[in-house]
């Protein structure tokens, strides 16, 4: 289902007032609440959100557990552009998260170690009970994490190589698109569709063609979003000018 809200703001609360219930419904059942989370700008709003309730009304992160989609590859900890240092600013430095449990993978490998990483990253998810919940953007080429065009619906944790289009979006971010870095390492689709929910958010006039391709186009692999039509468990969360194509 899409559901299409006036704005991303009250889109983005929305959200996290489905992640936050997930959080308080675990707590009282005394058990970890596992998180999927994104980066870029599309969840900005839903962990801004989520550290106000966290500072406003005492939502504990104490029995929470992430699990990052993606990191780039290259890419240290620490520098500016990595999902780690977007994570610790966005959400997990304002949070009472247990740093245990913040899982993203590591940019920082070596080539041959990826695969062994990539299989301990999904049986750790496996471990804790499987994803909960699954937060997403979506990329103007139809990528869900950075499983890019030709990716496999089975596909698992895995280091891939980035569109053209992808690191031309992410320039800005690195003062041009020759310091973009060529590959990732990328939950699969496969990873994406164990999780128990979906949620995919799309805001803006921009995401509007993609969007409309990932809900209404056939299925295919051209088109990573659109394997999500698969899934009984995923709800497109979208603004107004996101949804303005859709039929
Ligand atoms: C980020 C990720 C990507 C982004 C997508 C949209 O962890 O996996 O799929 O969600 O590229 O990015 P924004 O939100 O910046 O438009």
């Amino acid at each position: 289902p899409v559901t299409i809200f006036e704005n991303p703001k009250v889109a983005s609360i929305k959200v996290a007032n489905r992640i936050a219930d997930l959080i308080r419904k675990k707590q009282s059942e005394n058990a970890p609440a596992v998180l999927g989370l994104a980066t870029g700008a599309t969840p900005v709003g839903v962990y801004a959100e989520l550290v106000r309730m966290h500072k406003e009304e005492g939502l504990s992160f104490k029995n929470v557990i992430t699990f990052n989609l993606d990191e780039y590859y290259p890419m240290q900890p620490d520098a500016d552009q990595s999902y780690v240092s977007f994570m610790n600013k966005q959400l997990f430095d304002h949070v009472d998260i247990d740093r245990n449990n913040i899982n993203i993978p590591d940019g920082t490998l070596k080539l041959e170690d990826i695969p062994a990483f990539c299989l301990n990253y999904e049986k750790k998810i496996a471990e804790v009970g499987g994803l909960d919940i699954q937060v997403l953007g979506i990329g103007r080429t139809g990528h869900i994490g950075f499983n890019e065009p030709g990716s496999a619906p089975n596909s698992g944790t895995r280091l891939v190589t980035l569109d053209d289009l992808t690191r031309k979006d992410a320039a800005r971010d690195f003062g041009g698109k020759s310091f973009v870095p060529t590959k990732a390492i990328t939950m699969g689709i496969g990873t994406i569709f164990h999780a128990r929910e979906i949620i995919l958010m799309a805001w803006n006039g921009k995401k509007a063609p993609i969007l409309k391709k990932a809900v209404e186009g056939e299925m295919s692999g051209e088109v990573p979003a659109t394997y999500l039509q698969m899934s009984d468990n995923v709800e497109f969360v979208v603004d107004v000018e996101a949804a303005s194509l859709l039929t």
